[in-house]
């Protein structure tokens, strides 16, 4: 890794597993051997904090940390320039948990800056619109920002309900599903457990890796794939 690959967990829509799949997949890459550091712009979220109780909660003796957990004001535009650049510095995965609301200052760089947007969603009669909305936000930008936004979308379908849906509304999904990978990479479900509702910034909980595995192959796949290819070819 020459540079840092920077990962913007966003989506205008609040619940829908930004922060929980940011903390999960930053423990995956870690099990993967990566380098990871997670920073949280998230105010109201404060895996800052989290990281603390953690702590308290599960003493891992002399066990390493597995990442950093930073948090950084997205209000501090100016700031947020240097910021980026630091971390592109150095050579790590870094994972930024964003806030829903799109008018926060400072977002808009987030994603500009970023190399790939992961954008969770659920089926449900208000997320699907808002998420459509917040695809075609991304759209737009990439466009005003005519070739200087490169970011790559992921959508990741999560907190799936295998139990209910009628068959119009099983249908509709599937054409939610092809509607989207028009826009970015739509990975495999990520099913709604009990498993996911807490999460650690220490390591995966119980059950955990086995929910998120088959999204999270095919995130990894789609950014690391030419790496490990790369690698043994050389
Ligand atoms: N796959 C899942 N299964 C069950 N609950 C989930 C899953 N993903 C997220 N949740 C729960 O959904 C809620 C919203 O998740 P959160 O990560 O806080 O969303 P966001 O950061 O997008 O607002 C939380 O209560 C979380 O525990
Ligand atoms: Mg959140």
């Amino acid at each position: 890794m020459d540079e840092s690959i920077i990962i913007t967990f966003a989506n205008q829509k609040g619940g829908v597993g930004k922060t929980t799949l940011c903390v999960t997949f930053a423990n995956y890459l870690v099990k993967k051997g990566l380098p990871v550091i997670v920073i949280d712009c998230d105010s109201q979220e404060s895996l800052a904090q989290r990281r603390e109780s953690d702590l308290k909660r599960y003493p891992s003796g002399d066990t390493a940390i597995p990442y950093e957990v930073l948090p950084f004001s997205l209000n501090k535009e100016e700031a947020l320039f240097g910021f980026i650049g630091n971390i592109r510095k150095t050579r790590c995965v870094a994972i930024f948990d964003s806030p829903g609301n799109l008018k926060q200052q400072g977002l808009v760089t987030l994603f500009a800056n970023s190399d790939y947007i992961i954008c969770p969603y659920h089926y449900d009669r208000t997320t699907i619109p808002s998420t459509a909305t917040f695809i075609a936000f991304l759209q737009k930008l990439k466009n005003v920002m005519a070739g200087k936004m490169n970011a790559r979308l992921i959508l990741v379908p999560n907190r799936h309900d295998a139990r209910v849906g009628r068959r119009s509304e099983l249908m509709l999904w599937e054409e939610t599903r092809e509607t989207f990978s028009r826009y970015g990479l739509v990975t495999p479900k990520i099913n709604s457990r009990a498993d996911m509702e807490r999460f650690c910034t220490l390591s995966d909980l119980d059950g955990q890796l086995e929910v998120t595995q088959a999204a999270f192959d095919t995130i990894f796949k789609e950014i690391f794939g030419h790496i490990e290819a790369d690698t043994e070819n050389g």
